[in-house]
């Protein structure tokens, strides 16, 4: 355990309840805040199927399971985030939305409590200037699945302080992930190098070059990817591919980060991937 004991997360999606699953299995108290009831509740029954999931498979036992869970509460009352010492914004890729939660939540936040983004593309530096604390704010981006993926990574804002750094690093070193650090650039190490990838499968499937299956195929068993770059696009969510590619092309104004028409057009559509039901694979 780091010296933070309390850990918020705003936004009860699939990564906010990732990083509240994890946080609760190394022995953290965890309030997950959402504006809406029913998401905090299907959250809170996601993070239970997928700790009975462990227990299943043997990582965890039974009583394990149960403790972690007993460790996470869930409301849509902003005011129940003022004793944490770490507040994880989890929120949908969105500035304007972030900037909007950053306004709410901080005048409840202790004033030494660390506020951090899971922002998956933004600049942190832009971010923190949205908060009042901007040498108590610094990005820690989980990857999807959080409960399976090994790595976080740190990113700190021009005026995050070294303190904030360690504490965040610590906190991450104690769920026994590895932590990479990326300087503040759009999208970072990750996402700046998976992104184009699968924009540019998105791209093959535009110019006929493969199907849908093929192209998957062809990368899974000839490239060894657990997943097709198609079926990782809809896991991650289309609305969030399209926006990690846009904030690569507006931050580095290079047109190898188009977005693939046919992205732009699947969300358009609503086709969002899993969590609408249809993407590249229909989930109906
Ligand atoms: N919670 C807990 N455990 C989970 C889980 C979850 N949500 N999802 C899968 N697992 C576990 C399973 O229980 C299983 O455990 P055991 O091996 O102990 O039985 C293990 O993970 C493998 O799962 P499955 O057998 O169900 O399926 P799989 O072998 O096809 O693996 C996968 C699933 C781990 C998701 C794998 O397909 C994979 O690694 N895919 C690529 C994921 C990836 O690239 N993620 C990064 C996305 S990019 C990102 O996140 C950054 C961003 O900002 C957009």
């Amino acid at each position: 355990m780091s010296s933070l004991k309390t850990i918020g997360i705003i936004g009860a999606g699939q990564m906010g309840c990732g990083i509240a699953h994890v946080s609760a299995m190394a022995g953290y108290k965890v309030h997950i805040y959402d504006l809406a009831q029913d998401r905090i509740e299907s959250g809170l029954a996601t993070i239970n199927g997928n700790l009975a999931r462990q227990v299943a498979s043997g990582k965890m036992t039974d009583e394990e399971r149960k403790a972690a869970l007993g460790r996470i509460t869930g409301s849509n009352d902003l005011n129940d985030l003022a004793q944490v010492d770490l507040a994880i914004e989890a929120a949908t890729e969105d500035e304007s939305v972030k900037r909007k939660i950053y306004a709410q939540v901080c005048p409840v936040l202790k004033p030494e409590a660390i506020l951090a983004t899971n922002t998956s593309s933004l600049s942190i530096t832009r971010l923190a200037s949205a908060t009042d604390r901007p040498e108590r704010f610094m990005g820690i981006h989980f990857m999807n699945p959080v409960p399976v993926m090994k790595l976080v990574e740190l990113v700190r804002g021009i005026a995050t302080e070294e303190s904030t750094f360690s504490a965040a690093k610590a906190y991450v070193t104690s769920l026994e992930k590895t932590i990479t650090v990326a300087e503040d650039f759009p999208a970072f190490i990750v996402n700046r190098i998976l992104l184009p990838m699968i924009n540019e499968a998105i791209y093959t499937l535009y110019e006929g070059v493969g199907t849908v299956d093929a192209i998957d195929t062809a990368m899974k068993l000839g490239a060894n990817h657990p997943m097709g770059p198609l079926q990782l696009a809809d896991f991650i969510g289309l609305d969030t591919c399209l926006s990690i590619m846009q904030v690569l092309h507006d931050g580095l104004a290079d047109s190898k980060y188009r977005p693939c028409p046919l992205l732009v057009k699947y969300v358009e559509a609503g086709w969002l991937g899993r969590k609408s039901g249809r993407g590249f694979y229909d989930y109906r």
